[in-house]
């Protein structure tokens, strides 16, 4: 089969180890999609800025406009409204397939976004856009289709999760916290985004636009960060039995029916310490979800980060060139027979079965 030719459209944090596990997996990466996949170009704002990998002479390019015209496969890690949007836009028109980690975006436009990819036929996915490494919108859009969700609580900013943690266990104060993640490059310089909930509330919409078959946008989410937090809040409820958390609440209000609406909202919570939420500590996300006939699910994972948040970009990668090799919905049989399967003498004799510690 002939390459797919995929143009990535940034190089910061996530867009670089994009490009680099491309370059170095292409072998791997093109069996499991059933086609060479051919990194074409990688369009920047300037040439000479320092990045976190070297990329090979020639990659990299001011013109993102000709490189979208010439792609099967859109990456779209630029971040912001504009250009953004206009570049998915004239890659939808275009024909090929776009895959965004763009939160922001998407709980802004998303629906637009969503409408034009349908009526041209193209695929549209953003696994990344949410709780980064964690496959989640997947999970929630395919394996839960068959059920009905009644609510989504989700730990969905690293950033706000890791001052809180920091609050609970050793009682430091909420600027002493956010001093520390921003020192340990947790916290962007202007962490605005994050401890005022605007983050976690564009990914509240986006969850629950999947989750409720309903399209929300970030206009219809309530909000509200932790920056009025205070030690003292922490230290009651932990003697009361709970933690405070941020949570993304999407919840079906009412009867399973739906009729009463679904209602989504961020703000501060105390969870009980019982709960298995409580016990994601650090800078790290979950997503728990309760749903009629699966009952209580739980995805957890790193939420941000270069190569984390990468693997979730690359999964959608792979999955719109598997549809593009076959058509329809892809194919299904992953195995490419590159990694060999012991028997299970080799097994028995590899390692000591009885009461492993793993
Ligand atoms: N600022 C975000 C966080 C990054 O802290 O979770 C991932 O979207």
């Amino acid at each position: 089969p002939s390459p797919i030719r995929i143009a990535l459209l940034g190089c910061g944090t996530v867009g670089s180890q994009v490009a680099r596990i491309l370059l170095a997996d292409a072998e791997d990466l093109g069996n499991r999609a059933g086609a060479p996949l051919e990194l074409v170009g990688v369009a920047v704002r300037t040439l000479d800025a320092q990045r976190d990998v070297e990329l090979p002479d020639g990659l990299l390019t001011l013109d993102a406009e000709s490189l979208v015209a010439n792609a099967d496969i859109v990456i779209e890690l630029m971040g912001g409204m504009e250009p953004a949007k206009s570049l998915i836009l004239r890659a939808i028109d275009h024909g090929a397939a776009v895959v965004s980690g763009n939160k922001a975006l998407l709980a802004q436009d998303g629906p637009e976004l969503y409408e034009q990819a349908d009526a041209a036929g193209v695929q549209l996915s953003y696994e990344a856009a949410v709780a980064g490494a964690i496959p989640i919108l997947r999970p929630i859009r395919d394996s839960l289709s068959g059920d009905r969700i009644t609510r989504v609580l989700g730990i969905v900013n690293g950033t706000t999760n890791y001052i809180l943690d920091q609050m609970d266990s050793t009682g430091a104060r909420f600027a002493d916290a956010l001093k520390t993640a921003q020192d340990l490059g947790y916290a962007e310089a202007d962490p605005t985004a994050d401890i005022e909930g605007h983050d976690a509330a564009a990914k509240a919409a986006i969850l629950a636009s999947l989750s409720f078959h309903t399209r929300f946008a970030l206009e219809n989410v309530f909000f509200e960060g932790i920056t009025s937090v205070t030690a003292q809040d922490i230290a009651s409820a932990a003697e009361d039995g709970y933690v405070v958390k941020l949570l993304a609440i999407a919840e079906l209000l009412g009867d399973a029916s739906g009729a009463d609406g679904v209602g989504v909202r961020v703000h501060p919570t105390l969870l009980p310490r019982s709960h298995p939420l409580a016990a994601v500590r650090g800078a790290f996300n979950a997503v728990f979800v309760e749903a009629e006939n699966a009952g209580e699910l739980m995805f957890y994972g790193q939420g941000a980060g270069g190569t984390p948040t990468a693997s979730a970009v690359l999964g959608d990668v792979v999955s719109a060139a598997r549809r593009m090799v076959l058509g329809g919905p892809g194919r299904t049989e992953t195995t490419t027979g590159h990694v060999p399967a012991l028997g299970i003498d080799a097994v028995r004799t590899s390692y000591c079965i009885a009461l492993q510690v793993v």
